[in-house]
């Protein structure tokens, strides 16, 4: 396990450096303090090869200039969209920026996607801290967060997230990257074979905000219980892939909330690599990357067009801070926010 650091630019925000995990078994990991950003996954392939398989940039300033689809950083303070904005705490009003559409989505503007987080290098982990103060983006408390970036010999990337805060607030945190297990930059992951543990799934309206139902996902293109393409049915006239333009909703996984379980697995049939997520949180949102448009050049100087990566962002159901059915993101003083989502490369026969 071995991590080292460069200088790699500089934001209006500050100086970013670039950290490089390594565990020594195939795994190399790239993390900038911009963003907490995860800017590159080098992991083998059936045969040996290496590809690096994480959406993103080259340089700084490519993050800087595409902010829109959040490649590979950490979202906060609140993972995931709020309807209109608005969400009552304690009886007090709270508006948060309205940033897509009529409705708030990954924190506002800026949200940590665009810090400068500090970085310290912890018993081979990266620890990356941030203070986001009261008031930030709307949300009340001084929130104090960590992400600890950890490489395992299995070949997994370990985030651990921590919160805590000196008032009442709501916390959704959860790392936007985009995988593509065939390699960045090299055509779209409808090939790729992708299985959820979930049996429903968080239903929503046109603007992508809970309607409060957790639909079933039997007899759905949503159904991802058995190993199915991501493009099999990603065409389907269903009302649910009009409204997301292909996939990117939120799963209601299964299994005990709070413990690290296997929640979903991808296959890459050509390279034979694979993604197991693991994650203590109750759900995932799947984005098929609906909205690349090919206006950009990624990491390797090939344009990102649709479905050319998708994400599997771990988290609490959007706008639960106004579905009281929805488990709580609410953190009180006293109390500590923490949640673990492990990706593991592999590969298959
Ligand atoms: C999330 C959202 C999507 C989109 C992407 C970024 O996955 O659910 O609708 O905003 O982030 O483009």
């Amino acid at each position: 396990m071995s991590v080292t650091r460069e200088a790699w630019g500089s934001t209006p925000a500050g100086a970013v450096d670039r950290y490089t995990l390594s565990n020594g078994h195939g795994l190399v990991v790239r993390v900038l303090t911009h963003g907490g950003v995860v800017q590159s996954i080098e992991v083998p392939d059936r045969d040996g090869g290496t590809a690096n398989v994480a959406l993103g940039f080259d340089t700084v300033q490519g993050y800087l200039d595409n902010p829109g689809p959040y490649f590979g950083a950490i979202i906060g303070r609140y993972g995931n969209r709020i309807a209109k904005g608005r969400f009552s705490l304690g009886g007090v009003a709270v508006q948060v920026p309205v940033n897509d559409g009529p409705n708030s989505l990954h924190g506002g503007t800026p949200g940590f996607d665009q810090r400068i987080w500090a970085a310290e290098v912890r018993d081979g982990a990266l620890v990356l801290s941030h203070v986001s103060p009261d008031g930030d983006q709307g949300y009340p408390g001084t929130l104090t967060v960590t992400v600890t970036y950890s490489l395992t010999g299995d070949n997994g990337l370990r985030i651990d997230y921590h919160a805590t805060t000196d008032a009442p607030t709501v916390v959704n945190l959860t790392n936007h990257s985009y995988f593509n297990l065939a390699g960045e930059g090299s055509g779209d992951v409808y090939d790729h074979v992708l299985r959820i543990d979930a049996d429903g799934f968080t239903e929503v309206d046109a603007t992508l905000i809970p309607t409060g139902e957790i639909a079933p996902v039997d007899g759905t293109p949503l159904d991802f219980r058995t190993p199915a393409p991501i493009g099999a049915r990603i065409r389907d006239n269903h009302a649910q892939l009009l409204r997301g333009g292909g996939y990117d909703h939120n799963w209601v996984l299964s299994g005990p909330v709070g413990e690290l379980r296997d929640v979903a697995h991808v296959a890459e049939p050509r390279t034979g690599r694979t993604l197991t997520v693991r994650t203590t949180e109750p759900g995932v949102q799947f984005y098929s990357g609906n909205f690349l448009t090919g206006a950009f050049a990624g990491t390797s100087g090939r344009t990102y067009r649709q479905g050319d990566g998708f994400a599997l962002e771990t988290q609490h159901f959007p706008d639960s801070p106004n579905q009281p059915r929805f488990p709580s993101t609410e953190l009180r003083p006293g109390q500590a926010y923490s949640s673990t989502t492990v990706y593991i490369f592999g590969t298959h026969s």
